[in-house]
């Protein structure tokens, strides 16, 4: 049994700082949870904080290199976002021997198989439920929850930013611009809101969720992708007003006889469908196994807090393993790297 399990705090963004609110908030709770003291050893950031802001102990630094190379460093808590320097530092987290946390989408959907491929060989462990559902349990659902079920289906509202700007477009008129101000000030928008908007967000996100379904990594890539740039307000009002239906940003992912089918657009959802009243930045998932049938999640699926409550789960489940020494034993993503998706192709 470890004394104390260490970690390392990368990025200090809305979600870094949500998270280390939660870990001084949840202190008690925390360490009983893990059996140890958890302490934030390092923070990595791109400029110095007060210390008052951090904590008095917490050492800073802006070279990812030092959290990575601090052999008393159990854990980085990957919240920097974006592939680069993301996806190097991770890396060489995992050749150093660290387990990691990570809120980071982009990065896995677009590395899944040298990230878990390298986890796996190295016995450590990658968790990342932040990366998708903001504050709702999917990852740990699908993987875990849900282990015992052959998933044929995922589908859901997985992007918050434009569930948000739908949202207050079609209920309050508000015009496009203003509604996407307002998700950016409220924290929920990508740095680039391009990949909130396109759609490429909730396309990293299926992508992440098929792959835990199907035991096998599909890139985003295979994912079709529109986002709701082309939608006009008097469509809108046509829709809700003749057709009694809602626009929802829906993320889709089928398992047929032909392969995967993935894909993301926007989708006419009648307003008696449960989807028609997830509202604002909530998102909400449905999931069918061929033994549990559908299983339908909901809750925030952007913002400082809830992010932040998924990214604390990962760190108490993954440092509980630390202190007992059971961490990376068994992997939390299983890759076989040899084996490749079966997408449907139409041509
Ligand atoms: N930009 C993302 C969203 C943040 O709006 O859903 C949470 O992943």
């Amino acid at each position: 049994m470890k004394s104390k399990v260490r970690i390392a705090l990368a990025g200090f963004g809305v979600v870094g700082g949500g998270t280390l609110q939660l870990l001084r908030e949840h202190k008690a709770d925390v360490e009983s949870r893990v059996g140890a003291p958890v302490e934030v050893k390092w923070l990595l950031s791109r400029k110095k904080k007060p210390a008052s802001l951090v904590g008095a102990g917490v050492r800073q630094t802006t070279n990812w290199r030092d959290i990575v190379n601090d052999p008393e460093v159990d854990c980085i808590v990957e919240l920097i976002g974006g592939t680069e320097p993301a996806r190097t530092m991770i890396v060489e987290a995992l050749r150093a021997g660290k387990h990691i946390v990570t809120a980071n989408k982009a990065v896995l959907s677009k590395h899944w198989n040298e990230i878990f491929g390298l986890a796996q060989a190295r016995h450590k462990l990658v968790y990342f439920e932040a990366a998708v559902g903001g504050g709702v349990p999917i990852g740990q659902a699908l993987n875990e929850g849900l282990a015992g079920n052959r998933i044929r289906k995922i589908a859901g509202i997985l992007n918050g930013t434009t569930n948000y700007i739908l949202t207050r477009m079609q209920e309050e008129d508000l015009p496009y611009a203003t509604a996407l101000k307002e998700a950016r000030k409220a924290g929920f928008a990508e740095a680039d809101p391009t990949f909130d908007i396109e759609g490429i967000d909730a396309a990293q996100k299926l992508s992440i969720l098929a792959s835990l379904a199907a035991g096998v990594w599909i890139s985003p890539e295979h994912v079709h992708c529109e986002g709701i740039s082309r939608l006009h307000d008097t469509d809108m009002r046509l829709i809700q007003d003749r057709l009694r239906s809602v626009v929802k940003l829906l993320a889709i992912a089928e398992s047929t006889e032909k392969g995967w089918i993935l894909r993301v657009h926007p989708t006419l959802v009648p307003r008696k469908h449960p989807f028609a009243n997830v509202r604002n930045e909530f998102n909400a998932v449905s999931l069918h196994g061929n033994a549990a049938g559908d299983v339908m999640l909901y809750g925030k699926g952007a913002g400082r807090l809830p992010t932040s409550s998924a990214v604390l789960s990962d760190i108490i489940f993954l440092c509980r393993q630390i202190a007992n020494g059971t961490a990376g034993e068994l992997p939390y993503v299983t890759c076989p790297p040899h084996r490749k998706a079966i997408i449907a192709r139409f041509d």
